[in-house]
Formats: C-alpha cells, structure tokens, sequence
C-alpha cells in the first residue's frame, strides 16, 4: 500500500460518506445521526442499510457489509483499493500523490499478464499444430468450428507433465513464476514442478482489458474432473470475471445472454448470439452482476434445464433484480442447455426462445407448476400455497391481479379467493418484516462469531473483551495511553484480526494520525472491514471508557492464564503493570 496514509487522511476527510453513498442508495433521516436506506449490496424490501452520520461509515444490518468510504466505492464500484482511492481522488478534487519507489506487485502483476499470453499462445499453436489430433477430433465431435476456435483463441495441451512448463522455461519464465501464475504446480522434490493443464480443451479467460487473465481447461470426452480452472492469482479472480465478456461487451444486441458452461457460450456465439457470458465455474456473485450491468440493459438466464440449473436460475433472478437491469430467463424443456438445443432445434428456434423468453414472475410460476402434481387436490392446494407465497412478493397491484388470475386458472379456482389469500399473505408479511427490522436494529448482533467464518473467533470470551477494547479506543483514541501503560501488546489478542485492527490502531496513534472508523477500514480487508462495523456498532457495557478498557484488558489476561499456557510476553506485560501500579499506588 504505497499512498501515504497523511493522503488517505485527508481524502477521507474531505470525502462525505453521505453524499457519497446518497448517490447510490435512497437514504432517510432518522434518529441518532443515522440515515437508512435499501441495502445496494443484497436484495430487501424494508431499509437495514445504516449509514453513520459522525463515525462516516456504512453498515447493513441484513447482510453484515460495512466499511468506510474507500469500503464503499470497492464494493460497489468493483474496484481494488488503488482504484477506489483515485475514483474518490478525483471526486474531491484531489491527486493521488506518484509513488516514488516502483511498484513491485504493479510489476509482478504485468510479468503474469505476459506469462499468461505466451501461454495463451503456446495452447493455441498445439491445437493448431499436426499433433493435435484428440483435440480437433473432440472440436469437430462438439460442432465447434475453426474460426470459434480462433475467435475464443482456444487451446489444447498434449497428455504429458511438462510440454508447457519446457516451452515457457526455455523462453525464460521460471518456475516459480509458472506456479505462482497457477499453470504448474510445486512436484514432490526439490524444484521439481509440473504443468496444472494436460491432455485437455483450453479455454483462456480474457478480461475486458484484452489480458489473457486465466484458463479453464476441459477434458477431451468424459473423466473427472471435467473441468479444470486456474486457481486465483494476483491477476485471476473468479468472482470477478465472466468468460467471453472481452467478446460480448462488444456487442450490440442490448443484452446479455447468461449460460453455464464454456460450451454453451461458443455455441451461441457460433449461432450468432455474440453476447453470451458464462461464470467460471463458480456461482454468480453480486460483483459478476453488477460488472454485467454496466454492459448491457437486459439480462437473459441461459442455464441448464435439470434442477440444479433450475435452482441456480432462480437465485441469479433475484440477484438482478436488485440492479437496474430487465432480466428474463429461457426454458430449454427437453433440451440440457443452450448447446444442446441449437444442436436439437437451430438458430431460428433460439431466436423465437428468447422473443418469447419468460419474465422472472413466469418462469418462477412455471417452476412451481412443473414441480406439482394438479391432478389432486392436495397439489392444488400445495401450488396455491407456494404462488400465493410468490403473488404476495411482487411489487405492483397490477402485477398481482395478472398473474393471481393465471394462477387461479391453473389450479380451478376463482381469482377472488386466490386475491384474498394473497392479501391474507401480505398483512403477515408486512408484520414479519416489521418485527425482524425491529429486532435488528435494537439488538445488532446477538452472536458473536463473525459471520465471516475465515475470522471466526477460536475463543469467544477473550474475542468479547478484545472486540471491546478496539471499541473503546476506536471511541476514545486518548484510551490507547492506558493500553500502553498496562503494556497490551497485540500478541495478546486471541483474534487475528482484532490482533491487526489493534496493531493498526497503535501504529496511527504512535504517529499522531487520525483514528477515525472510515480511516482504520481504509487498512483493512473487505470483510474486516465488516466485522469491524458490527463490533462498533455494539453497545457498550460500561460507560467510563477507562474502566472499560482496564477492564477488558484484565479479561483478556485472565483468559489466557485460565488457558494454562500464558506466554512470556504476557506474564511480562503484567509484571511491568503491576510493578507501575505498586509504584503510582504507594
Ligand atoms: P458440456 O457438458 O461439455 O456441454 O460442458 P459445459 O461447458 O456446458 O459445462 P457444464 O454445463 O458441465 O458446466 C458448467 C460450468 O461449470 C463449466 O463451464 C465449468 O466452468 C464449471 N464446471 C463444470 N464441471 C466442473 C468441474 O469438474 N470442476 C470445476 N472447477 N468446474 C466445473
Ligand atoms: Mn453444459
């Protein structure tokens, strides 16, 4: 992290955390310096997105995202740290100051670009070679032609250990360079590695930039796993990206068509659908939707026809939902997925599909319908009870009464009943709501553990008097002169990550820099940042932050001795205090 942190200082300080976030999020007054708004980072009727007016940070009491300004604009702008500081540089008029050493990682990060495209090369040149005969027979068997093999720069690698690790060495990359670009990995001996992708179908993963940024490789027929990804890099993230978005962004078709598999991509590219993306192998996340959304208006659901795609579909629905893109989704029927139906159907049948492709209401009610059994009564009522369940989630009256009269229909009964019941659905609805918003907002957090789990806590009765005394010195930075006259050390902490906030905390006060909330999450981790929003936002046993945080500290110590191993560096720490209290004391 090479900007200085006196900049950040100032950027955050000139940056107001409710303008900014206004931009984004609809938010209202209410008491106690907060606003409210709909939490832009997961989907909700009813406002749990906080947004502190005095501590200048955000927190969504539904889904646990909060941070500070930098927080915000990462998350939501799906920028690294870096980006996020120049986007909200140049907002406040701002410049972010040159950094005067060269940026290593800036470096590292350029020599994978150029390892990937080179390899990227040599993949293509072997498909394109001779030798490659398994590679071009399963092309032709799947119906890929030549020119989607070059348009996708596709691959293919022979059945051996090393062919690509002995090309890439002998143009000068090390090993070690290869394993950390995720195409080898470490062998069993010393210095020994081995190629990741053998004998398969590659698929380089292109970014919007035109970087060649990762590869998944297929086999040739069947065998396990059928799939194989690079693993995240430094510039290869799976959540981050789709497969084909460098060609479909391209587009003009106004949308995107979203599928599964690498295949059904090509495929409909090869049918002309040039606007097709797929995820990497991962389910869709909010940032793959949000990226989405800045290429096109629509949406179209491409997934596979069997029930996990099914599935898939219904929560990929809700995901845009919350964004300001249309979305529908296509039912293959008896088709598997997209390839398999422009195979059965042709190109004129897709385009037919997608015209008539279901709105979410439809398809969702379809699913439903597909999955009862109408012919008795007890399915009927089953079918009711789950599309009233869905009537009473849609927004418009309108669109109530439309879809109430078709499920009415469906299951022979009067549309009346079937309103009231809807109706009946929505006062309990509206009840629930209130009450869980009530209760989150009175009690915040009642479990401790984060629900991040990579920071869970491994003991929760330390963890507590930790988390209160990041509290207090987070309230009241003249607290960290207590913490270091008891000689708290940041070993102490059970928490890594309490360990880190307190370390960073200590290190801005040595300094005399600023201790704010939105400043202590601008050196931390998204997901830090999170929990660090939860534990501020609990309130505080004792009120005198003095004797809170003696009181804290005694804990924590406690705790440790109660463990049965205290380290020399506590039982020191404790020595020291008591030998300064004997003497403030008398
Ligand atoms: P075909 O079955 O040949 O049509 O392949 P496909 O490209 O349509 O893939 P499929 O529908 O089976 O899977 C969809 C996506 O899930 C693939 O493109 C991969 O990204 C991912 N995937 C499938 N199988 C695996 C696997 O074994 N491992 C991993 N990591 N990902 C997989
Ligand atoms: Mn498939």
């Amino acid at each position: 992290m090479a900007i200085p942190n006196s900049f950040l200082d100032e950027l955050v300080g000139r940056t107001d955390i409710t303008e900014l976030v206004g931009g984004y999020v609809q938010l209202t007054k209410r008491g106690g310096g907060n606003m409210f708004g709909l939490c832009p980072f997961h989907s909700e009727k009813t406002p749990s997105f906080s947004v502190s007016v005095d501590k200048q940070i955000y927190h969504c009491f539904g889904c646990g995202k909060g941070g500070g300004a930098i927080n915000f604009i990462m998350e939501i702008e799906n920028l690294p740290f870096r980006d996020a500081v120049e986007f909200l540089a140049r907002r406040a008029g701002m410049t972010v100051p040159d950094d005067s050493a060269p940026d290593e990682l800036a470096g590292k990060r350029k020599r994978m670009l150029e390892i990937n495209r080179d390899a990227a090369r040599f993949f293509h040149e072997m498909l394109m070679s001779e030798s490659s005969v398994y590679a071009k027979k399963y092309l032709a068997e799947r119906g890929i032609s030549p020119k989607m093999a070059k348009t996708f720069g596709l691959g293919a690698v022979p059945d051996a250990w090393s062919s690509l690790l002995d090309a890439m060495t002998a143009k000068g990359y090390s090993r070690q360079e290869l394993i950390e670009a995720g195409l080898a990995r470490k062998g069993k001996k010393e210095g020994a590695a081995y190629d990741l992708f053998r004998n398969r179908l590659i698929f380089p993963v292109i970014d919007i930039r035109g970087s060649v940024i990762g590869f998944s490789g297929r086999i040739l027929g069947d065998g396990e796993p059928k799939y194989l990804n690079s693993p995240d890099t430094l510039v290869f993230n799976k959540s981050r990206n789709l497969f084909a978005l460098n060609l479909a962004k391209k587009s003009k078709a106004g949308m995107l068509i979203l599928a599964e598999g690498n295949i059904d991509v090509i495929a409909l590219h090869q049918a002309g659908f040039d606007c097709a993306v797929a995820s990497l192998g991962t389910a869709l996340t909010a940032e793959q939707v949000r990226l989405m959304s800045r290429y096109a208006d629509n949406a179209v659901i491409a997934y596979d026809s069997d029930e996990a795609g099914r599935k898939a579909a219904l929560r990929a629905i809700d995901m845009f939902e919350k964004t300001k893109m249309g979305v529908k989704v296509i039912d293959f029927g008896d088709s598997k997925d997209p390839d398999e139906f422009l195979k059965n159907h042709g190109i004129d049948a897709f385009e037919r599909l997608l015209e008539r492709s279901e709105n979410h209401i439809e398809y969702r009610l379809m699913t439903v319908k597909n999955r009862s059994d109408l012919a008795s009564d007890e399915g009927r009522l089953k079918f009711l009870t789950e599309t009233t369940k869905l009537l009473s989630e849609l927004g418009s009256k309108p669109e109530r009464e439309v879809y109430g009269a078709r499920v009415a229909k469906i299951a022979g009964v009067s549309p009346e009943s079937v309103e009231n019941e809807v109706a009946k659905m929505l006062r309990i609805n509206r009840a629930q709501r209130r009450r869980q918003h009530e209760k989150q907002i009175i009690r915040p957090a009642q479990n401790l553990q984060p629900v991040d789990r990579t920071l869970r806590y491994k003991n929760e009765y330390s963890a507590a008097a930790e988390e209160g005394i990041i509290r207090c010195l987070v309230r009241d930075p003249m607290l960290l002169k207590v913490a270091e006259e008891m000689g708290l050390a940041a070993e102490e902490f059970t928490s890594e990550f309490l360990a880190k906030v307190f370390t960073v905390l200590n290190r801005r006060g040595a300094r005399g820099e600023e201790t704010g909330a939105a400043l202590l999450m601008a050196e931390l981790e998204g997901n830090e940042a999170s929990q660090l929003t939860v534990i501020l936002q609990k309130p505080e046993a004792i009120p005198n932050g003095e004797k809170s945080i003696r009181a804290y500290i005694e804990r924590i110590r406690t705790e440790k001795l109660k463990s049965g191993n205290p380290d020399e560096q506590l039982l020191l720490s404790i020595k020291k205090y008591r030998e300064r209290k004997d003497v403030g004391g008398g």
